[in-house]
């Protein structure tokens, strides 16, 4: 039977960190809403401690949403804690995901601590959430580069103490997906407790390999992914919501699945675009604008033919209208054909050929050709 992945959106805040994307309450509020409806589980709504207007905001977005658990980030310190508790205040369902440095190299250069300060500190700090609220996240910085084998020990404890679940993040892009495997398997069999708690994963896409670590997470035995629309997030940004939902749809044979409606991506992705000014790229997969694009001639063929040839998602799917075909000097015979007869001009084969000729001089030209151009071509 098929398991359920938790999809917890941290777009509002790891999103919500690159510069130039920060967001008012009100455009929190609004795009928390559209997540509800989207079907993400998990809303991480802010950085309450971080500045007054971020803890209104997570306090609003508890007030917006019904069905979503609400979380708020904290660092394993008091007051931050103490923060993240009351802004959730209002949450019908509230989360403190709460953390510190795993690796040595954050343990010792960001914290000056050693590794049995930092299971004491984590310990501590679960505790202290747990007396807010019953949902805590515990997340392990930099467990990408962690010792494994203290990695395991500081599970454990922090599942002692009352996590509910143990976010173990690629917070440097460094890990490779074979590894990633490796990592989470030797958490799920080293862990005695580890049934008490869910496994995140919190990729960043440094190498590009957000994604296929989060899959990698999950085959071997993560039940969240933290995921933002676009994969915005510091630097290369965080793992893709929309490309880890079409993965585990479209890979059915994995045995997943999320509560995403999948037709929603496409305008959440434009929404969150244009409210964080931030462009989402062309070849970006699932949602950019050449997602559905069909430019060259043999690809035009064969998706003319039949769209599986070059397509293995319905555009509709993840809610993009229709496919295009971009006509280019790459472009072949097929494709021109196509869009004259939806212009409405039919050719025999003779003539095909000699528009066909005086298309690839303009196409050279102009570079792409619209249906503008090529009403104008044909009376030409
Ligand atoms: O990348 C990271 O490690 C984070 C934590 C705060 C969860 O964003
Ligand atoms: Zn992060």
């Amino acid at each position: 039977m098929s398991q359920k992945i938790y999809v917890f959106d941290t777009t509002l805040r790891d999103g919500e960190q690159v510069p130039g994307c920060q967001l008012t309450t009100e455009e929190k509020v609004m795009i928390a809403k559209e997540l509800e409806i989207l079907g993400v589980d998990i809303i991480e709504a802010g950085f309450p401690i971080s500045s007054p207007g971020d803890f209104r905001s997570v306090e609003e977005v508890c007030k917006a949403v019904t069905n979503p658990t609400v979380c708020a980030l904290s660092r394993a310190v008091k007051g931050d804690i103490d923060a993240a508790g009351a802004a959730l205040k209002h949450a019908k369902r509230g989360r403190i995901h709460t953390g510190i440095g795993a690796s040595d190299v954050h343990i010792k250069y960001k914290f000056n601590s050693t590794r049995e300060q930092i299971i004491e500190q984590g310990v501590e700090a679960v505790k202290h959430a747990r007396t807010y609220v019953e949902d805590v996240e515990f997340y392990a910085e930099d467990a990408g580069r962690a010792d494994l084998e203290f990695l395991a020990r500081l599970t454990e404890a922090v599942i002692k103490a009352g996590a509910t679940v143990v976010n173990l993040p690629d917070t440097t892009g460094y890990v490779l997906p074979h590894e990633m495997y490796h990592r989470i398997d030797y958490i799920m069999n080293n862990v005695p407790n580890i049934d008490k708690a869910i496994i995140s994963m919190h990729n960043h896409n440094d190498l590009g390999m957000a994604t296929a670590n989060t899959i990698a997470g999950i085959r071997a035995g993560a039940r969240q992914v933290e995921v933002t629309i676009n994969g915005i997030g510091e630097r290369a940004g965080n793992t893709s919501l929309e490309e880890v939902a079409m993965t585990l749809k479209v890979h059915k044979d994995l045995g997943f699945h999320t509560n995403i409606d999948s037709t929603k991506l496409f305008p959440m992705s434009q929404l969150v675009s244009q409210t964080m000014r931030m462009p989402v790229q062309a070849n970006k997969a699932i949602v950019g604008r050449n997602a559905f694009a069909h430019s060259s001639g043999i690809h035009q063929d064969g998706f003319l033919k039949n769209a599986d040839t070059y397509e293995i998602i319905n555009p509709q799917d993840v809610g993009v209208p229709k496919s295009s075909i971009v006509l280019t000097a790459r472009s072949g015979r097929h494709a021109l054909k196509h869009r004259l007869e939806l212009l409405g001009f039919k050719f025999d084969k003779p003539q095909l050929d000699g528009i066909y000729k005086n298309f690839l001089v303009l196409a050279d030209e102009i570079k792409e050709v619209n249906d503008k151009d090529l009403v104008k071509l044909v009376r030409a």
